[in-house]
């Protein structure tokens, strides 16, 4: 898919912009605090409706304005179209495909970002990696969000019994009511979860391998409190889950909290056999975090049948020329890209790719 152009009024620290943007590669050069990363939200926020740095829309709204506005024209294999969105200062949203009003973004838009703040991914808690999972296989299986969805509403409600509990057997009896529903659906999101490591741990492993020179090797486990094994159906994730969770029922008693269940799992990444979580250099650790991304981006396009628009924010100024030439290499591969950095000179350091170049200053944007 493509992004044809955008324009914003009142998002961040835009009061009003539109920029047609290149089919391939658009770079985006400009000082620290200019609009640099607020344009690349204001994209990615197409993808969804979610920001990637904010769960509070209001915040994107340029201070002591009273709404934002953000239209684009995309391109995709099913057809082109207009979106359109606003969101006021009340907490009023609107969508608009076509001049249509929608409740949602279409499907068809997907983006993937990589920012500085991704690489917390890595050394970071495993809430962080849940999420990460979370959001990407929202964006390549479209029922996956609900089932997630629900999940967490069946987990709040179990936990309020456990936290509430005077009488021990009446809790139990109160937990039964919802053991059989946090199993349904924590089961599925586990399925969706191990399907999406399998692949992402294969392209992953090669994608490393090719940014670090065939020198390092990255592998993934899913790491859950069940003991369970990667091919499992459905059908067998549940009987686990079932046996499972009445073998911890005690413990969850005392601890008043759910014990068990994809909310409590984690994805390990190791680099040559080390824990990244404990050992990874800055590098490998962004490095880790491309890989990841990359990997994302062609998972989507297989399952699609399209690439994903690509955001790199401030990528290129901490990598080694060996990494940076892979990137070079994916980015011909006909992905629509979008650069940040705040020197030129720092992103295509010999290396030469047909492209847009913007310069970006207090919120305006110049074709350089
Ligand atoms: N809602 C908002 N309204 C107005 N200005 C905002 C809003 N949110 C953020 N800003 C401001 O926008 C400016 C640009 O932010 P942005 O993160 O895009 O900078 P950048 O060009 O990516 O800089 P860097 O190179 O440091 O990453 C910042 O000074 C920030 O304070
Ligand atoms: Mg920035």
């Amino acid at each position: 898919m493509r992004i044809k152009n955008i324009r914003l009024i009142n998002f961040r620290n835009y009061e009003k912009l539109s920029v047609d943007f290149d089919s391939n590669l658009n770079i985006f050069l400009g000082d620290n605090a200019q609009g640099k990363t607020n344009l690349l939200e204001s994209i990615f926020y197409f993808a969804g409706g979610r920001s990637n740095r904010t769960s509070q829309d209001r915040e994107l709204i340029r201070w002591n304005q009273p709404f934002f506005n953000i239209s684009a024209d995309f391109d995709t294999h099913k057809g082109s179209f207009n979106v359109k969105a606003a969101y006021t200062v009340e907490g009023k949203k609107k969508i608009m495909v076509n001049s249509l009003n929608q409740k949602r973004f279409p499907e068809d838009i997907k983006a993937v970002i990589f920012s500085p703040e991704d690489l917390t991914l890595v050394k970071g808690p495993p809430s962080g990696r849940r999420d990460f999972l979370d959001r990407e296989i929202g964006q390549i299986s479209a029922v996956y969000s609900n089932i997630l969805r629900d999940y967490s509403k069946i987990l709040r409600q179990r936990n309020k019994v456990l936290k509430l509990s005077i009488d021990r057997k009446k809790t139990e009896e109160d937990l039964s009511l919802w053991d059989e529903q946090l199993i349904h659906y924590g089961s599925q999101v586990l399925k969706k979860r191990l399907d999406i490591i399998q692949q992402l741990s294969i392209l992953s492993r090669l994608v490393y391998r090719r940014l670090t020179n065939q020198k390092e090797n990255m592998r993934l486990q899913y790491v859950t409190g069940m003991k369970v094994d990667q091919n499992w159906e459905l059908e067998d994730l549940k009987n686990v889950f079932r046996e499972q969770l009445n073998m911890v029922k005690k413990e969850e008693l005392r601890q008043r909290v759910t014990l068990l269940g994809p909310h409590r799992d984690d994805l390990k990444i190791f680099i040559d056999h080390q824990p990244a979580k404990n050992f990874a250099s800055q590098g490998q650790q962004r490095t880790c975090v491309l890989a990841l991304k990359l990997s994302i981006v062609e998972i989507i396009k297989g399952k699609w049948g399209e690439y994903p628009v690509l955001l790199l924010d401030d990528v290129f100024s901490e990598l080694d020329q060996s990494r940076r030439t892979y990137l070079v290499h994916e980015i011909k591969k006909g992905i629509q890209t979008f650069i940040t950095g705040t020197r030129e000179a720092e992103i295509f350091k010999n290396v030469t790719v047909p492209a847009k170049n913007f310069l970006i200053q207090q919120g305006s944007v110049k074709v350089l």
